[in-house]
């Protein structure tokens, strides 16, 4: 099983980047705690952080074409506007996982709206790195039930 882990805008400022909201880590150690549960669990791991939308839809296309199984996908504050972020994740016809590191419905009311959310498989939102992690056992399990 390949799993796709795709972290949006500011999400490589994890760490810096109001840490009183998104946790101390880094975007590195939450690619490695990913890495190591994917290995606990036998299972490919690849991550991808970039600040661009367009690189996001590729990456999602690429993943379509074959390259992955499922997506976890941390669109940062693309969840809120990008109806073409949206629309790659319905193309790639993978089941995507929407995370967050904070819970966005206790936050401002613009990040109550997920474009995101009507086409996932579902969310794991406000527990910080733990999200990503609780995520990935979600992806494993929903690829096995597709399985036939
Ligand atoms: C975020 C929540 C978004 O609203 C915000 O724009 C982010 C991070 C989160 O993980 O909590 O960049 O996706």
């Amino acid at each position: 099983m390949r799993v796709l882990v795709l972290h949006g805008p500011n999400l490589n400022l994890l760490g810096s980047r109001e840490p009183e909201v998104y946790g101390s880590f880094s975007l590195e150690e939450v690619n490695a705690a990913l890495d190591e549960r994917a290995q606990a669990r036998g299972i490919e791991l690849q991550c991808l952080q970039s600040n661009h939308e367009g690189d996001l839809i590729d990456a999602l296309h690429d993943a379509g074409a074959g390259t992955a199984d499922v997506v976890l996908l941390n669109a940062g504050g693309l969840t809120h506007t990008s109806v073409s972020l949206r629309d790659a994740v319905v193309a790639s016809g993978l089941p995507v996982i929407e995370v967050h590191l904070s819970n966005v419905a206790a936050r401002e009311p613009f990040r109550h709206v997920s474009l995101i959310a009507p086409v996932a498989v579902g969310q794991v939102v406000g527990f910080g790195v733990d999200s990503y992690l609780l995520a990935l056992d979600g992806a494993i399990a929903t690829v096995r039930a597709r399985q036939p």
